[in-house]
């Protein structure tokens, strides 16, 4: 299960791509401020289900998002989750991932100078393991656990 807001869908479509090229269904919810702007529908819909959440009808609520993603659930068709674009939507696939034992990535954004790891400016703090740690978004990453990301 994918689900990505604005530009994080764009990050979304290649795994999405990948998936169905193994053979791997793949529902994607997303979320975007109005219809034209949730991108890529039509890479995800020939890999999958697409549910679009928009700002303009008030879908992407994120108690509605959660509505979604429970019904998705209780139906298994959430074995993992990927997720890019959104803090809010980070940390509920992340409570919803914690809860229902389902293992999850995030595709961080973040501001980069360097991109090589040298110039720190893109540390972001993780939990790991019940610690603190600081991590290189541009050389640890982008992609990280689910459950080792914090929100900001
Ligand atoms: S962007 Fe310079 S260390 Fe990550």
């Amino acid at each position: 299960m994918v689900l990505g807001r604005g530009v994080g869908l764009a990050t979304m479509a290649p795994i999405s791509q990948l998936a169905g090229e193994r053979g791997v269904r793949v529902t994607a919810i997303l979320s975007a401020r109005s219809e034209e702007l949730a991108l890529a529908a039509d890479l995800f819909e020939s890999v999958g289900t697409v549910v679009k959440v928009l700002d303009t009808d008030g879908s992407s609520a994120v108690e509605n998002v959660e509505a979604i993603l429970r019904r998705l659930i209780a139906g298994k068709k959430a074995d993992a989750f990927f997720t890019c674009g959104s803090n809010r939507l980070m940390q509920l696939m992340k409570r919803l991932g914690k809860e229902h034992g389902i293992p999850g990535q995030m595709a961080m954004e973040q501001i980069m100078a360097c991109g090589l790891g040298p110039c720190y400016i893109c540390v972001r703090t993780f939990e790991v393991a019940g610690k603190l740690e600081m991590r290189r978004v541009c050389v640890e990453g982008p992609v990280f656990d689910l459950q080792e990301c914090l929100g900001w």
